[in-house]
């Protein structure tokens, strides 16, 4: 069947078999960096933003988000600048083998939009659902912090 979805910005007419997910259907579209991970809903790398809130692609029909607007990574750069995000994972080493760092960083997008000044604790619990095999974490909340100290410089 046909449906509609906005993908970063672009509205769009896919087709989607039964059965297919939502990663799937992103993958189809180019978005690589919507990954498979453990395909059970645990490690995260396949978060992306559904109208606005991270969700795991994994564990969602194409078919369910007909009319949804769907952010991934490559929607967060504007006209050639990293999202404050993506700038701080870098700068902070957050970024190793890599596999991770889209998932985390939209659970990280999501959880500054809803409080743009998270303790560690919160960041801790906002990106509790997204698993990484080679940081530890530590680096990946410093992330978070930076890009909140960013936002803070913005305003
Ligand atoms: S691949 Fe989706 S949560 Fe792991
Ligand atoms: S940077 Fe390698 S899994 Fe997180």
């Amino acid at each position: 069947m046909s449906i509609t979805l906005t993908i970063n910005g672009q509205g769009r007419a896919v087709e989607v078999a039964p059965g297919e997910t939502l990663l799937e259907l992103l993958r189809r579209a180019g978005c690589k960096s919507v990954k498979l991970g453990c395909d059970t809903g645990d490690c995260g790398t396949c978060a992306v933003l559904l109208n606005g809130r991270a969700v795991n692609a994994c564990m969602l029909l194409a078919v369910a988000c007909d009319g949804c607007s769907v952010t991934t990574v490559e929607g967060l750069e504007v006209e050639g600048r990293l999202h404050d995000l993506q700038s701080a994972s870098l700068d902070s080493g957050g970024v190793q083998c890599g596999f991770c760092t889209p998932g985390m960083i939209m659970a990280a997008v999501d959880l500054l939009s809803r409080n743009p000044h998270p303790t560690d604790e919160e960041i801790r619990a906002g990106l509790a659902g997204n698993l990484c095999r080679c940081t530890g974490y530590v680096k990946q909340i410093a992330a978070v912090r930076m890009a909140h100290a960013e936002v803070d410089d913005h305003d």
